[in-house]
């Protein structure tokens, strides 16, 4: 990230906004507003989008938001991500200009690289960008209280984003207890292509948690304690214990391919195999990038379907 005057009064800044993976979720709640308690481990990936904000303070408030997609973008097949006022992004601006003390136009580059609907968190990443942004280019605008209260009004998992590195993430996506010493891990990210919405897997979840056995809050703790600072050998017994997904079976009953890519995934060597979020992108996490590499040389996903090279990072 680097900031500039781009002229008397005006600063901009250049920003990442990093995918996120889930290394396991827990559903281990219900709240009455219908949300779900969770907790999960959120990663930074080495995969984002890339945003351009320009602040000019003491102005008529404006946004100026215009969204293009990177010539290697990956897109979800019948999504279409909102490039005006509905973008989360320019939601971000909008929301840090109503909270925040100052008078300011705002212009915004968005360039897209993730995929929407994927369980990668790409929206929300651009609007933590967005906020992170304005905080360094006008620091005292806005108390920090306010700028996680609004990001959590944007979107549950937005707090995230705000500083995007490994996290135990609990609460509804809100409450966020830094990593530290996490390993690195390779990944290969798959996904048949098709958009899963949040809503409609939380939904399915709850039609099917009925049958199912609830986790027990804490049950991500045990894992994570013997992962920290764990040598690379023996990253592999806890890993897999982390790597559950409660929202899986709500997810493969909506979208049925997922069982196969995950399949392909483990008979390419994977030592791990997951789902993020509520889908659709599952992972497998190999022991080298060259073993990750070789996988993805050989993975059959059907006409829509995707595949990327990732690693995790210490920090977004
Ligand atoms: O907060 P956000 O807009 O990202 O969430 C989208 C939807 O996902 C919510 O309206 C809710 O149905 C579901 N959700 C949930 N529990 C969470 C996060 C999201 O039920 N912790």
């Amino acid at each position: 990230m680097a900031g500039s005057p781009t002229a008397e009064g005006r600063q901009a800044i250049r920003i990442l906004a990093p995918a996120k993976l889930n290394l396991g979720l827990r559903v281990v709640g219900v709240r009455n507003d219908g949300y779900h308690c969770l907790e999960s481990v959120f990663v930074p990936l080495d995969w984002a989008d890339e945003l351009w904000v320009e602040a000019v303070p003491n102005r008529t408030p404006e946004v100026d938001f215009e969204m293009k997609r990177a010539e290697d973008a990956v897109q979800t097949r019948a999504i279409e991500i909102p490039d005006g006022e509905m973008n989360l992004a320019h939601r971000a601006v909008r929301g840090f200009i109503e909270a925040s003390d100052c008078s300011l136009a705002v212009r915004i580059r968005l360039t897209k690289r993730l995929p929407a609907a994927a369980g990668l968190g790409g929206g929300s990443s651009d609007a933590g960008a967005v906020l992170r942004a304005l905080n360094q280019l006008l620091p005292g605008c806005l108390a920090p209280e306010r700028c996680r209260h609004l990001a959590c009004e944007l979107g549950a998992d937005v707090a995230f984003f705000l500083d995007p590195r490994p996290a135990l993430v609990t609460g509804i996506g809100e409450q966020i207890d830094p990593l530290e010493d996490w390993p690195i891990l390779h990944l290969l990210l798959a996904n048949p292509g098709d958009a899963l919405s949040t809503p409609e897997v939380f939904a399915a979840w709850d039609e099917l948690s009925v049958s199912l056995t609830q986790s027990r809050s804490g049950s991500t703790l045990g894992p994570l304690s013997a992962l920290r600072g764990a040598s690379a050998s023996a990253i592999w017994d806890p890993l897999a214990e982390l790597v559950v997904n409660d929202l899986e079976p709500a997810a493969k009953r909506l979208c049925p391919g997922l069982s196969g890519v995950m399949d392909q995934l483990s008979q390419l060597g994977a030592r791990v195999v997951g789902m993020s979020g509520s889908g659709a992108t599952v992972f497998g996490v190999y022991e080298s990038l060259e073993e990750a590499n070789k996988a993805q040389s050989q993975i059959a996903l059907g006409g829509t379907g995707w595949s990327r090279l990732a690693r995790t990072l210490s920090a977004g």
